[in-house]
């Protein structure tokens, strides 16, 4: 009993002193939403993202690899450990269904072309992500297509250039469908 109490009193101290640093995920709220649902089309949701899809990306922020105006800033003060805990807190958030709706020629001709240019082998049947892969079913349909476009123009640099050499073969045309269709989708 003293055990349990001993651990739930570390768990609040860790609970409080986490939330005044810069580990505190209500700073992330004002761009990515309650919960990580962000409400801004450009700005990424981060809910139910993979853990550590979101801790690999605070690490590129932080180090440059990875530039946004907004975001580096935000990521530069976070240390390992505080990248970790705000990965597993929003790992957890619940998305919400997505405000998007795709059009109903490119439900079926994204899924086919999920197929061919093989998003689905990394980013799972239901596009849900896994361990360093994002979920694109149901993110912003403005920023997926900034990204594919960014990926393809080789501007956004990724983790390991898997990301930037799949797209290479996908038409211009075929991202704009990539893009409806996926932002369209549940995420969860
Ligand atoms: C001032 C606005 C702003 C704040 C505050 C902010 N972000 Fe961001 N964040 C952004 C923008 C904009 C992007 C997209 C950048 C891009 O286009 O590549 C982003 C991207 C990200 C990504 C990459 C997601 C993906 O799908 O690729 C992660 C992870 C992230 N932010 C985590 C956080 C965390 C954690 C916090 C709080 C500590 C935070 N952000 C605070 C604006 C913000
Ligand atoms: C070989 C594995 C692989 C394939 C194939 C692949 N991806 Fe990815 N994708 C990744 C990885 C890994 C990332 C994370 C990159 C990073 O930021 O480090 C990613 C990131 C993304 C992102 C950025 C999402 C975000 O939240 O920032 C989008 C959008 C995306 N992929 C769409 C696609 C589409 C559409 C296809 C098919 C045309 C595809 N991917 C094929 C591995 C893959």
């Amino acid at each position: 009993m003293r055990q349990v109490h001993n651990a739930t009193a570390l768990a609040v101290a860790f609970f409080f002193s986490a939330a005044a640093g810069a580990a505190d995920p209500n700073l992330c709220a004002a761009c990515h939403g309650d919960g990580g649902n962000s409400t801004n089309p450009a700005v990424p949701s981060l809910a139910q993202q993979p853990a550590q899809f979101i801790s690999t990306s605070l690490f590129m922020f932080r180090e440059g690899n990875r530039k946004d105006d907004q975001m580096t800033p935000m990521a530069k003060p976070l240390k390992n450990p505080e990248m970790n805990e705000l990965a597993a807190y929003f790992s957890q958030q619940k998305a919400s269904a997505p405000a998007h709706k795709s059009k109903p020629e490119s439900v079926e001709a994204g899924a086919a072309l999920a197929k061919k240019y093989n998003c689905s082998q990394c980013h799972g049947p239901k596009m849900l992500g896994q361990q360093h892969i994002p979920r694109i079913a149901g993110q912003h349909y403005e920023y997926l297509r900034a990204q594919l476009k960014a990926f393809k123009a080789q501007t956004r640099a990724d983790i390991d250039g898997n990301m930037t050499s799949a797209i290479q073969a996908v038409p211009p045309a075929d991202l704009e469908t990539l893009a409806d269709y996926l932002a369209g989708l549940a995420p969860n």
